[in-house]
């Protein structure tokens, strides 16, 4: 079922958003100007010339060098956000965080583009996700991989909207709560492919299991608010329209929990999704989870969501199908190794950083085009199956946190050209995080030195910066 009630659904939004984000010192129509590509190409054996290559010193594993950027990362962002504990002065922790975080929201130049577009556009459910899957589209042709009609599991590929009539785009949408990807895709496909027949499916984590259910999963939804709320069914309006008038379209596994990590939920979405849809031409999939108590494990945390999200993408596509997958750092082995998984899989993975995702975080897509199958070209339907049980197979147990349950050894791609890549890639977007939380604390600083009458005594509510107009939003590079 469509989301019914977008709002002024014949607008193209695209020209509103270049407008406000050049506006804002964003000039780039797409905004994804951060983009990394994974698929390098040449897969020769380097040997330790690899670390060679990316001047991270002879002999020394790549893999290492990679565990390095992260510990540097980690390190640089401690010492700036002490910087700027320091500078605020006296303040609990709570509010030093809660400061610093309007700090970041008020000086992020796409923070705007939502409230505009949320004002003046009225665009339906819309978030900074919502602005990120909007970019994803319009940067990423082959997103919208269609097929006809009748040819359920066929190939799909980008087609042209003039060619749309009798083909149709399908759909899975993993980790979706409040909806805001589907509300974005919604807009898209109505402004810009109105004769394309859409059929989609979504899921969430919305509850635990209920009786029997494990400690795990109790602790898993106190720490994400947006389950919480739909599990409680105190649904705030913004949050879950678009689910309760769609809830034909929605999914929550073979225990109503929603929750991927369980490797039964995974099985009976991929079931649902393949009698839905058939196979699909596009899977977005931007599960997190809450590490602000411990954000220097983030990537541990969030790997197995991962994996269980590209198993299942990749028992749901099509081939030539796309799918976007959100990543935190991707500095461990089993991050790589999911990673390496989809290089393998899609003609095209590169890693992209929309604007609209803040900058001073390690938050970035994997956006792989032209999905090739599991089992390589010309493979049996059975032989597909039998690749895709051995993925589920692999995934961690329920509760398990070591392994991200990567399956695939280290060493088969451990020193390969596409690991010095992704350690280039890894480098870049590490910089370009630290620089951006930098200038952000130096903003900070300026700003709490220039207020007067603020002293030490004053609480945080008092001390934290306050800006006038819109040149708060021009700082070069806003975290
Ligand atoms: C950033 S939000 C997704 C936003 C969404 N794409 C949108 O556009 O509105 C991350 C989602 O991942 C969900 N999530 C976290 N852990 C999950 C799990 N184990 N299984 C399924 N969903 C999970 C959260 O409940 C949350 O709804």
């Amino acid at each position: 079922m469509r989301p019914p009630c977008l709002v002024d659904s014949s607008r193209d939004l695209s020209d509103c958003i270049t407008a406000i984000l050049a506006e804002s010192g964003v000039e780039e129509h797409t905004g994804i100007h951060k983009v990394w590509d994974l698929n390098v190409g040449d897969e020769q054996d380097l040997g330790t010339s690899a670390s060679a290559n990316t001047g991270a010193g002879s002999g020394r594993p790549v893999l290492s060098a990679i565990a390095d950027i992260d510990a540097s990362l980690i390190r640089d962002k401690g010492e700036i956000l002490d910087r700027a504990r320091c500078a605020l002065g006296s303040a609990s922790e709570e509010d030093f965080l809660r400061a610093w975080h309007a700090h970041t929201a008020l000086t992020d130049p796409a923070g705007r583009v939502v409230q505009h577009l949320r004002a003046a556009a009225g665009a339906e459910q819309c978030t900074h996700a919502w602005v990120k899957m909007f970019h994803f589209l319009n940067a990423f042709q082959e997103l919208v991989s269609v097929r006809d009609r009748e040819d359920e599991d066929g190939v799909v590929r980008a087609g042209k909207p003039e060619d749309d009539a009798g083909r149709e785009l399908c759909s899975l949408h993993l980790c979706e709560a409040p909806g805001s990807f589907v509300a974005a895709l919604n807009h898209f496909l109505r402004t810009k492919r109105p004769a394309l027949e859409w059929r989609w499916l979504a899921s969430t984590l919305i509850g635990d299991a209920g009786p029997g259910d494990d400690e795990a999963g109790a602790a898993k939804l106190q720490r994400d608010p947006i389950a919480q709320r739909l599990a409680t069914g105190r649904q705030r309006r913004s949050t879950s329209s678009l689910i309760r008038s769609t809830l034909d379209s929605w999914y929550f596994g073979a225990d109503g929990s929603g929750d991927l990590l369980r490797r039964g939920n995974v099985a009976a979405l991929r079931a649902r999704a393949r009698a839905a849809l058939g196979r699909a031409g596009l899977v977005t999939a931007d599960g997190s989870v809450d590490c602000s108590r411990d954000p220097a494990h983030q990537e541990r945390d969030v790997a197995p969501l991962l994996r269980a999200e590209a198993v299942c993408a990749l028992g749901v596509l099509a081939r030539g199908g796309a799918l976007v997958l959100k990543l935190f750092t991707f500095a461990a082995p089993p991050t790589l190794a999911t990673l390496r998984l989809l290089s393998e899989r899609f003609a095209r993975v590169v890693l992209a950083k929309p604007p609209t995702s803040r900058q001073g975080n390690s938050e970035v897509y994997a956006v792989c085009c032209g999905f090739r199958g599991l089992a390589g070209e010309g493979a049996s339907e059975a032989d597909e199956e039998a690749a895709w049980e051995l993925l589920l197979s692999r995934l961690d147990p329920p509760g398990g946190q070591e392994g991200g349950g990567s399956g695939e050894a280290e060493e088969s791609w451990s020193a390969t050209a596409w690991l010095a890549n992704v350690e280039r890639g890894a480098r870049l977007f590490a910089r370009m995080q630290t620089e951006a939380m930098r200038a952000n604390c130096a903003l900070w600083e300026r700003a709490l030195a220039v207020q007067p009458g603020r002293g030490a005594q004053a609480n945080a509510g008092d001390r934290a910066p306050c800006y006038a107009g819109r040149d708060a939003h021009r700082s070069p590079h806003p975290s």
